[in-house]
């Protein structure tokens, strides 16, 4: 069978046409679904009375931890800091800066340490207790560049207990939450 130019064209538009109508067709048809899917995952996790992901996935209140945390217990998390840290009045900077003072005090807090440039750059905010709790959930997170190379404290109640901790090692200890 011979097909003349114009019917070779004409034929080539039709099936272009037809694949333009067809995939567009078959995206829009995906795509009208998906947004049904995150719900019917909710739905379904709500069913099986999963509570706990929900949990998960909201940010901690820390605050309510720290009002409760015993400051030995943060005294023995601690021990994870000290092969960078000095904690005591006067005590030296090590790896990293003495953190005497440090709770309520402002991002660099130390005049003797040496920062890494985005820790110095925020010396115009002060070490709150989310401040503190967001940076150590994961320091390089919350600070990329930080020369602080530690993962992270990843237990909400071992970071409430080291704040607490680090709360009294300090002239004038902010007042508890
Ligand atoms: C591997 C060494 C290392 C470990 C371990 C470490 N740090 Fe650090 N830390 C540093 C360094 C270095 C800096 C300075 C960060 C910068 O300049 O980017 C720092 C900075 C800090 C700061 C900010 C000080 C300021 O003056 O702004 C706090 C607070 C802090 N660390 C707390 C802790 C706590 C609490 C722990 C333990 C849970 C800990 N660090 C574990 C090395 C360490």
């Amino acid at each position: 069978m011979h097909f003349s130019f114009v019917e070779k064209l004409g034929l080539s538009v039709l099936i272009g046409a037809w694949l333009v109508y067809g995939t567009n067709f078959l995206g829009s048809t995906l795509v009208s679904v998906t947004p049904h899917a995150p719900a019917m995952q909710v739905a379904a996790k709500e069913a099986a009375g999963d509570a706990g992901s929900a949990a998960a996935a909201a940010p901690v209140d820390i605050m309510p931890l720290i009002a409760a945390a015993d400051p030995a217990e943060g005294q023995k998390v601690f021990g994870k800091c000290k092969a960078c840290h000095n904690a005591d009045k006067g005590g030296a900077n090590q790896v990293g800066p003495n953190l005497w003072n440090v709770v309520g005090g402002p991002h660099a807090h130390s005049a003797t340490f040496t920062y890494s440039s985005v820790i110095a750059g925020m010396h115009d905010k002060t070490w709150s207790y989310e401040e503190l709790n967001a940076f150590l959930t994961s320091p390089k997170t919350y600070a990329p560049g930080t020369k602080m190379t530690f993962a992270g404290l990843s237990k909400p109640q071992d970071r409430a207990a080291v704040i607490a901790f680090l709360r009294g090692q300090s002239d004038s200890p902010l007042p508890l939450p």
